[in-house]
């Protein structure tokens, strides 16, 4: 049985439907990622699969018991990083991690070795004594983190774990849930970064206005569009130019992308570079570059929800200033 099994889930916030009866698993000891941009629905699911919000409608099993019904058995099983954190700002790292540890009913000496150990491995160590709220963006992450992780859980959500703090904590977290990863823990994350769901994730969700439009692992994602293969043309002369002596030459042949440098043009899988080079040899231009581009994740991220990738980047500026 499916660690996570969630059917027809649906929120709906006054006339707003924010999740529209989705339906996924999450197995056992899996990265699952939920991908997608602002407001869709994203922070409104994970709410709901750790008890935070109640759904509309819909159901959730975590561990083969009812979520709804038996919430307080289930958190105690779980950690949840939420996207604000969740800590007192006026207690210190240390004392947070103390109090967490307590409410999980774990005993004195181990919630000091624990929470000092966690403290050691997220480099907080001098700020342990310091109130949380004189701590920066991603030293607050970390220890938000490091308080939803004291009990050991076997499921850990984590919504937008790396988002809006600085390059070094980014990278301590990711090293983090590759090692629970590792110790056999389920995970289950957003984010809009779609570098972070194809370096974590074992399979992702996206998620676009409240319906998930496509789950399946990054590697067979990536293998979608194989057939399809770019290749980027760069010339003195511009692309403009180049265009012109393709579209030319070729008039059914697609082109991607024009720059002031060069161009993208679409491959058939049995089309060659060849006929491109010589036709740019007779031209008279001065190739400066010939390349396949090999098709990332956000590519077929763009070809299948049909989302303007700035959408997605657009979050990430929004979040930076
Ligand atoms: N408490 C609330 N009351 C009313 N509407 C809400 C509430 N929470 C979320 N919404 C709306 O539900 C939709 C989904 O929001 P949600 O926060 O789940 O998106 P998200 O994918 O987490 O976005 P982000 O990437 O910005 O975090 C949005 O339109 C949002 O405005
Ligand atoms: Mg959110």
């Amino acid at each position: 049985m499916s660690t996570i099994q969630v059917q027809a889930l649906h929120k709906k916030y006054n006339g707003l439907h924010a999740v529209r009866g989705i339906s996924f698993s999450v197995e056992k000891g899996e990265v699952f990622g939920f991908l997608g941009p602002n407001g869709a629905g994203k922070t409104s699911t994970i709410n709901m699969l750790t008890g935070l919000a109640r759904p509309s409608s819909g159901t959730i099993t975590i561990h083969g018991m009812d979520a709804l019904k038996h919430t307080k058995d289930i958190q105690s099983r779980i950690g949840v990083v939420p996207d604000e954190s969740n800590l007192y700002d006026d207690l210190s790292g240390l004392d947070n991690l103390s109090f967490c540890a307590s409410l999980y009913g774990m005993k004195k000496a181990d919630r000091i070795r624990k929470a000092r150990e966690l403290l050691a491995s997220f480099s907080l160590d001098a700020a342990r004594d310091r109130p949380f709220r004189t701590y920066s963006k991603g030293m607050k992450r970390k220890l938000t983190i490091a308080a939803a992780i004291i009990h050991e859980p076997e499921i850990l959500f984590l919504d937008e774990p790396t988002s809006g703090i600085d390059v070094e904590s980014a990278r301590q977290i990711r090293r983090l849930i590759r090692s629970l990863h590792d110790q056999g823990v389920t995970i289950f994350l957003t984010t809009h970064y779609i570098e972070d769901a194809e370096r974590l994730c074992d399979r992702i969700a996206f998620i676009v206005e409240g319906v998930i439009v496509e789950t399946d692992t990054v590697s067979a994602l990536l293998s979608r569009n194989k057939d399809t293969r770019e290749v980027a043309f760069k010339a003195v002369e511009g692309g403009r130019h180049l265009h012109d002596a393709v579209k030319q030459r070729w008039p059914d042949v697609t082109i991607r992308a024009v720059s002031a440098e060069g161009i993208r043009v679409v491959l058939e899988h049995e089309t060659s570079i060849m006929p491109f080079l010589k036709l740019f040899e007779s031209g008279g231009f001065d190739l400066l570059e010939a390349r396949i581009i090999h098709q990332s994740l956000e590519d077929v991220f763009v070809s299948i929800t049909g989302i303007d990738i700035d959408r997605l980047e657009k979050a990430r500026e929004a979040e930076s200033t």
